[in-house]
């Protein structure tokens, strides 16, 4: 015996998933303000074009399965579990338009207050893609001030953002790349998970607004993909290069390319190589006369992270300090100084009045040679006057350690107490 399940809001994310849940079983009450839309999923029509999805609804239909109303309150008796799917357009300032999201969840509030004791929560599945903090601070205590109560004994709330895209959305339904449930405690909407059954997707069980986040920052990437991938194919036929035979390469390396790597929260780029090869890049868009802000963004965007960073070490421990930069190398287990974000942020720290240690194994001055030594020398003044040798003396008085890159063991080595602001992964709170 399937689930009774009401579905607010019958765009394509509503629609695709009434379809697919009834063809895993379950019973559908299908809810809209739109008439038309009311009417169509109550005669098993699709009020959406969508591959596989009319089939699905009349084959539900057809069973008895189906049925739509304008108001899900009368309903919500009968429901084990209602989702939201109703739209959240963008505004004229790019910030979602949330009044029908407030307003099914009025409704909600308005229909749980009145609905007759089950012994069983009701569970309540947003699926509408909204703005972090939307849960807790406009869902939850609209629902708490209806109802009269907070979750727990007569309602449950869960945001479960949806991955779907339309002209595959069925195809996506059954085979999204992960699950992803917002929930008040860990574990507590397992129950959801009975409408994925048979679906394989790694899941994850996150506080509401790390879920919320993580629909946005999709978008975001794919958005981002796009246009560097076209930004790319406009410099390459601008020169006469076949666009898709770079793309071939490119896409072809999962180690590098297409991969996890370079794509974590941390410390800025630099390095021998990356800073140079993209204003490289940035100088051919330019001769051919091209406009690359995607590209000229990323340039941009990692001055910009280095002074955040700046800005948050002044937070944790004000000038003048002192201040353990722990790592000048550009990365682990090289002695290369060239491009080196950290050595341009020694020189911030000490150019706003820092008193500053730098400890980093991987540098031996005397070691130094051809233009790695001629950088040094540039910043002669911080490896003479401010690198050390000895860890723990240079410790002694710090007042926070900056963990400029991974380090083996540095850390246990550091007096107990002493903060570290890690950037080579930023955290919950750096911020
Ligand atoms: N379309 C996609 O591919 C996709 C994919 C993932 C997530 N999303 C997100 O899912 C949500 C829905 O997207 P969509 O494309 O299905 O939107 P849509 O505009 O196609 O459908 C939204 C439906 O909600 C209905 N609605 C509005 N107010 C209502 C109310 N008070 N009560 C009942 N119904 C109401 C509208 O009449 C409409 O039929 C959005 O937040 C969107 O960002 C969309």
């Amino acid at each position: 015996m399937g689930l009774a399940i009401g579905i607010l809001g019958l765009g394509y994310v509503g629609t695709t998933t009434a379809a697919c849940l009834l063809k895993d079983g379950h019973r559908v009450v299908g809810v809209d303000v739109n008439p038309e839309k009311v009417a169509a999923i109550g005669e098993g029509r699709s009020p959406v074009v969508e591959p596989g999805v009319a089939e699905l609804l009349a084959a539900g239909a057809r069973e008895g399965r189906l049925s739509s109303t304008a108001d899900i309150g009368p309903h919500l008796d009968r429901l084990d579990m209602v989702l939201i799917c109703v739209g959240t357009p963008s505004r004229a300032d790019g910030k979602l338009e949330m009044t029908h999201l407030l307003e099914v969840t009025r409704q909600l509030g308005r229909g749980l207050r009145e609905r007759a004791p089950t012994g069983k929560p009701l569970l309540l599945v947003y699926r509408s893609t909204m703005p972090p903090g939307t849960m807790e601070r406009l869902v939850l205590p609209t629902l708490a001030k209806l109802v009269g109560e907070g979750p727990g004994r007569r309602y449950e709330v869960a945001f479960n953002p949806e991955f779907l895209r339309e002209s595959t959305a069925v195809e996506d339904y059954y085979a999204p790349p992960k699950i992803v449930i917002g929930e008040r405690e860990k574990g507590i909407t397992r129950r959801l998970l009975g409408i994925y059954d048979g679906i394989e997707a790694p899941l994850f069980e996150v506080p509401f607004a790390v879920a919320e986040m993580v629909k946005f920052v999709d978008n975001s990437f794919h958005a981002l993909k796009v246009a560097f991938g076209n930004e790319i194919g406009r410099i390459c036929a601008s020169r006469d290069i076949d666009p898709q035979a770079v793309a071939d390469i490119f896409l072809a390396d999962t180690k590098l390319n297409i991969s996890p790597v370079y794509l974590r929260p941390g410390g800025p780029f630099g390095g021998s190589c990356l800073p140079k090869d993209l204003s490289a890049m940035l100088a051919l868009a330019r001769e051919s006369g091209l406009a690359v802000p995607v590209l000229a963004g990323a340039k941009e965007s990692n001055g910009l992270h280095l002074a955040w960073i700046a800005q948050r070490i002044r937070e944790l421990a004000p000038p003048p300090g002192p201040v353990l930069l722990l790592g000048l190398s550009f990365k682990s287990g090289t002695d290369d100084l060239r491009n080196s974000p950290l050595l341009d942020l020694a020189s911030l720290l000490l150019d706003t009045g820092y008193r500053l240690d730098v400890y980093d194994p991987d540098l031996d001055p005397d070691r130094l040679v051809g233009v790695n030594f001629a950088v040094a020398l540039e910043h002669q003044e911080i490896l003479l006057a401010h690198l050390r040798q000895d860890l723990e003396r240079a410790a002694d008085g710090a007042r926070l350690a900056v963990l400029g890159k991974p380090i083996p063991g540095v850390r246990e080595r550091l007096p107990a107490g002493l903060p570290v602001f890690d950037i080579t992964r930023l955290r919950h709170g750096d911020g």
